[in-house]
């Protein structure tokens, strides 16, 4: 079929053409928007799960759902290619500064000018300067080089001003988990004060499986602070969906054989999905999907995968981190008990912790449990025992 055409969507982030089994989330966040402007405050809303299973295309919709409810959007990601703590900080500020120079417009008031104020001296503080948003710098308010006074700060002045206008304030942030645990705490007692005194701010997170505890080691009150949502695979029909919905767009359909098999393989991962639905609308000649085109996606797809999603996290992986990898691979997807790997190594714990580390680090592992560690990536186990047994 007509590659132009093609409608899937294999990568990151990318809206899919169905957004398929999503709705709750959606229906969720909307409900959110909806109380916020009724002055009904609500919990915030924390999304997490692992790679590709669509974090990031949701967080997304979250983003132009509020920009809809007229909300002043501000996102964020917790890992910031060109540098540490520093640069996520730097990154805040100038989102900030964006957002709020598209609010002073004609009809701003007083109380929003002095709070874009707040926002100009918090971002001169971190040393962002070059963006001007057409105020002064409101001295003495969120500069105190304390982040969590001067978000805290920053927070309550722009509440109070969007508040007049039925609107509020949310962060999107990604990647959630690899902020650095200042900015978590602070983030985290903001969203804590909010909810006590009804400031319209919300934070909507995604990250990695362990996200919710990241947050609950920060504060304890993390876990009565978000509406937690565990975002997985898709349930079949809701799969189904995501793989035949698109391709009857454009008026192509699937033989039953056929989309079970695409649906067999992708176990109903997001991410596998659109590899697969990209790899079968390249394959079939006819608009009518057979068994054959689907067996030869399949063979396409998985090889896709082993040249892209898969290596470009082995790649990443250092000597010593790929032997510990292959040592997590002998359990599968469901994880390792770390006492195990050591053991299988022939080592003492301790002498691992620094190669676990820096493989949580890199974002390929993460810690389920104490004790426990797994891969981010649904299929990775498998990967590394087909690659080094060959
Ligand atoms: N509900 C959905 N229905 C169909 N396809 C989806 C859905 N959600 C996401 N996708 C597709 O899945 C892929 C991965 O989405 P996304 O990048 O949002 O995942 P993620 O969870 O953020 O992954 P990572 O942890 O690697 O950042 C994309 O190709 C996207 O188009
Ligand atoms: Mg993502």
């Amino acid at each position: 079929m007509e590659s132009a055409l093609n409608p899937y969507s294999p990568g990151s982030g990318r809206r899919p053409a169905e957004l398929a089994g999503r709705q709750d989330e959606v229906d969720a966040f909307d409900l959110l928007m909806a109380k916020a402007r009724q002055r009904r405050p609500d919990r915030g809303i924390v999304l997490h799960g692992l790679r590709g299973v669509g974090k990031t295309v949701l967080l997304n919709e979250f983003r132009r759902q509020a920009e809809r409810a007229e909300f002043m959007v501000v996102t964020l990601e917790g890992r910031d290619a060109d540098g540490g703590p520093d640069a996520v900080r730097a990154k805040l500020a100038r989102n900030l500064l964006q957002a709020g120079r598209k609010l002073n417009n004609r009809s701003a008031g007083a109380t929003l000018k002095s709070a874009l104020g707040s926002v100009a001296s918090f971002s001169a503080k971190l040393g962002v300067t070059g963006i001007d948003i057409g105020v002064a710098l409101n001295r003495g308010r969120a500069d105190s080089g304390s982040i969590e006074v001067d978000l805290e700060e920053l927070v309550e002045d722009l509440c109070a001003a969007l508040a007049e206008k039925r609107s509020g304030l949310v962060f999107v942030i990604d990647e959630m988990q690899d902020l650095d645990a200042p900015l978590i705490a602070a983030l985290l007692s903001v969203q804590h004060l909010a909810n006590q005194r009804e400031w319209p701010f919300y934070i909507a997170g995604a990250g990695l499986p362990n996200l919710p505890s990241v947050l609950s080691e920060s504060r304890s009150y993390a876990e009565r602070l978000f509406n937690y949502r565990s975002i997985g695979p898709l349930p079949r029909p809701a799969a189904e969906s995501a793989l035949t919905v698109p391709a009857a767009k454009f008026g192509a359909s699937f033989e039953p054989a056929a989309r079970d098999l695409l649906l067999d393989a992708s176990g109903g991962y997001p991410y596998f999905l659109q590899e697969y639905g990209y790899a079968v609308w390249e394959t079939a000649p006819e608009k009518v999907i057979t068994l054959s085109d689907a067996q030869v996606a399949v063979e396409i797809g998985r090889q896709q995968l082993d040249q892209g999603f898969f290596p470009s996290r082995w790649e990443r992986a250092s000597k010593a981190e790929k032997s510990y990898l292959q040592l997590m691979a002998v359990d599968g997807d469901e994880g390792s008990s770390t006492a195990d790997l050591a053991t299988r190594a022939q080592k003492k714990q301790s002498s691992m912790t620094m190669t676990r580390s820096s493989l949580i680090r890199k974002g390929i592992i993460y810690p389920p449990a104490l004790g426990r560690v797994a891969f981010t990536v649904p299929g990775m186990a498998d990967y590394i025992s087909r690659c080094t047994d060959a």
